[in-house]
């Protein structure tokens, strides 16, 4: 019988570099998924890889004066050593600059193009280039990126549509028809009322500004959406369209794409379209899972410096602390679905309560009495009556866990082994081994209770395998187990009496949090000091003309009044600009006062359109100078210059 197989993809990842514990926690789902449905015995096919086309990257590869690929590659295996410290055991790894994945593009969309569900016409829109995002001008937040609150600029040229409008009745039928289809739940309402109900544009999929990217087939003068590029990747990856698509047979439709709920739209709304106008099947599931917010926010880069106080880096939390413990509180921690607070402070209560306590000590308790009182395992001796509870854990662990797994609920699979694991702890405290060792006449029951520990504990590691990955092994070993022991290991009662034992070091040494914590914010402050000022600011911006900059009207401005605006980093300014008085909104409440600004002399930029943010009008823009570390200062004249004086 032909095993059942099992296709689970991460998003591709942007080559940023900046990467956060945030961005570990969709591939370490991924990762104990794979495992877990590997150790079933099924055929998995584990995907990830990285998303390397596009405006940003472009951009940041110019800024540096590079090429994409010289700015690209390190940033990659920077990624793939990240996973590597994390232990994730992905099949593929995949780039959007294989040539094979550019192929497969461009046939992606010759097909669409001869199928007439892409078409050519003028495109007029607000681009976002940080979520690399189109958006109509009714869909902007004050005029900003509705996602990410970042700048948008407009942008015309001619392009390339998909017909994504069509699809759009389509889609909602898919989410009634199969509701398993997009997950959790209150996605499919997110899609349905913000984007499906107000009806769907078609998408502008070609580009002609951006070069760094697919060039497509039938224009040679334009150049793949990334984000057609991007999702391709899950069926590119096996070969669809290509002279072997022998996994593409195999494997799709994938089981799960699992990404995070801000990509959702792209997962759920444009990709079932494009498969469906291809004529390909849709997944079997997209779960788009919440945020790990550290400071409250998703942690974006542009945010990450305000949040220095956690230590966010995967790379130095892995090295502090160990790959399990990363990983275990990823996956413990978040309420699946949902979004999770990260805290230098949480993090290690986490692993100092469940992985410390509860499980290393229970490891090491049991090792330590039957090697003291045994010199190797005891026999399995008679169950007792105190014995039953533990045994019947013990022996109906995998359903509880496979059940979790099967709902995707990795906290809840490790809330039931920790629960074997605390019940294991008070089975110690009930039968009081150590009282059993005084006296010679208990030694069979002394045995038999060590035996039943040790049991417990071999199939807490076995269950544990796909969550975390050093301990278990650790623990198996010194059981003289089969490190590669599966499922099939896990009757009650393989233990073989005699079987060497080893002491095994502290597998979690336990953490002194307050001292730690003090540690860590002495490292974090540290890491601080050391980071260079971002790329963005020691490097020249594009160039431009005198004509350019002669279009920017800067003058004199004095401040006669000014006042927090209430529930905002905003101050108002009234500025005295030679005849005009400027109603000028400034975020800079958290760098001075209202009282501060009183009297100054500043520099105005004094002829942008005027806008209006928390009901107030803005007339002007403060010139203001960021430090690398975010603080703003205000830019005023030398020498005293009466207010309205043009700046040249
Ligand atoms: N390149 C796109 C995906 C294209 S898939 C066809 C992308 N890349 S990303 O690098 O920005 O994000 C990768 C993953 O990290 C996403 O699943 C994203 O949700 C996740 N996370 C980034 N920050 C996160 C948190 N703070 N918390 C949880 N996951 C978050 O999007």
């Amino acid at each position: 019988m032909r095993n059942k197989k099992y296709y689970i993809t991460t998003p591709i990842y942007y080559p940023s570099g900046n990467w956060h514990i945030g961005h570990c926690y969709t591939t370490v789902i991924c990762d104990a998924l794979a495992r877990f449905h590997k150790m079933l015995g099924e055929d998995v096919f584990f995907l990830t890889g990285t998303d390397e086309h596009g405006q940003k990257i472009e951009k940041e590869a110019k800024k540096r004066g590079v090429t994409p690929m010289e700015f690209i590659d390190p940033l990659v295996a920077r990624l793939k050593d990240m996973w590597r410290l994390l232990d994730v055991s992905y099949d593929r790894f995949i780039r959007t600059t294989d040539k094979e994945h550019t192929e497969c593009v461009q046939k992606i969309y010759q097909k669409l193009y001869e199928s007439g569900d892409i078409y050519k016409a003028e495109y007029s829109g607000y681009y976002c280039t940080p979520c690399e995002s189109m958006w109509t001008e009714a869909q902007l937040v004050n005029g900003k990126c509705p996602d990410c609150g970042r700048e948008v600029a407009l942008q015309k040229e001619e392009s390339y549509f998909f017909r994504l409008g069509k699809y759009a009745d389509r889609i909602k039928k898919l989410y009634s028809d199969k509701p398993e289809f997009l997950q959790p739940k209150s996605r499919v309402n997110e899609m349905v009322n913000n984007f499906l109900n107000a009806g769907l544009q078609d998408l502008c999929v070609s580009r002609t500004t951006v070069k760094w990217g697919v060039q497509l087939p039938f224009d040679k003068n334009h150049y793949a959406y990334v984000w057609i590029d991007a999702l391709s990747n899950y069926i590119s990856a096996l070969g669809y369209l290509s002279d072997d698509d022998s996994l593409f047979q195999k494997y799709w439709p994938a089981e799960l794409h699992m990404i995070g709920k801000e990509i959702v739209r792209f997962h759920a709304i444009i990709w079932p379209a494009i498969l469906m106008a291809l004529g390909v099947p849709v997944p079997e599931q997209v779960y788009g899972h919440g945020w790990l917010l550290i400071g409250g926010d998703k942690l974006s880069k542009s945010k990450q410096d305000a949040v220095r106080k956690e230590l966010t880096d995967p790379y130095e939390l892995v090295k502090r602390y160990g790959t399990d413990a990363v990983r275990y509180f990823l996956l413990r921690e978040i309420p699946f679905g949902s979004d999770g607070e990260y805290t230098n402070e949480r993090f290690l209560n986490r692993v100092n309560a469940d992985l410390a306590n509860d499980l290393g000590n229970l490891v090491s308790r049991t090792t330590a009495m039957i090697l003291q009182n045994f010199g190797a395992m005891p026999a399995r001796g008679k169950v007792e009556e105190a014995d039953k509870e533990l045994i019947a854990m013990a022996e109906g662990l995998f359903d509880k866990v496979k059940d979790a797994v099967d709902r995707l609920n990795a906290p809840d699979a490790l809330a039931e082994i920790f629960a074997v694991i605390s019940r294991a702890n008070k089975y110690i405290d009930e039968t009081t081994p150590w009282i059993l060792a005084k006296d010679a006449g208990k030694k069979d029951r002394l045995g038999a209770v060590l035996y039943n520990l040790a049991e417990t504990v071999r199939i807490c590691a076995v269950m544990l395998k796909p969550f975390i990955t050093k301990a278990p092994e650790l623990i198996l070993k010194s059981f003289s187990c089969d490190v590669n022991d599966g499922f099939e290991s896990l009757a009650f009662g393989k233990l073989k009496e005699g079987a060497k034992v080893e002491k095994l070091p502290p597998i979690f040494p336990r953490i002194d949090i307050k001292k730690e914590l003090a540690e860590v914010e002495k490292l974090v402050e540290q890491m601080k000091e050391e980071q260079p000022a971002p790329v963005a600011e020691t490097v020249k911006k594009e160039e431009i003309t005198i004509d350019d900059f002669a279009k920017v009207e800067m003058r004199v401005g004095k401040v006669i009044a000014c006042e927090a605006v209430k529930k905002s980093k905003l101050l108002h300014e009234t500025v005295k600009v030679g005849d005009r008085t400027l109603s000028i909104l400034s975020g800079i409440a958290k760098h001075y006062t209202a009282e501060e600004m009183i009297g100054k002399k500043v520099i105005v930029v004094t002829n942008l359109p005027p806008r209006e943010m928390k009901g107030i009008l803005s007339e002007g823009m403060i010139v203001c100078a960021e430090a690398p570390d975010g603080t703003l200062s205000v830019v005023s004249p030398e020498k005293d210059v009466p207010d309205g004086s043009l700046l040249s």
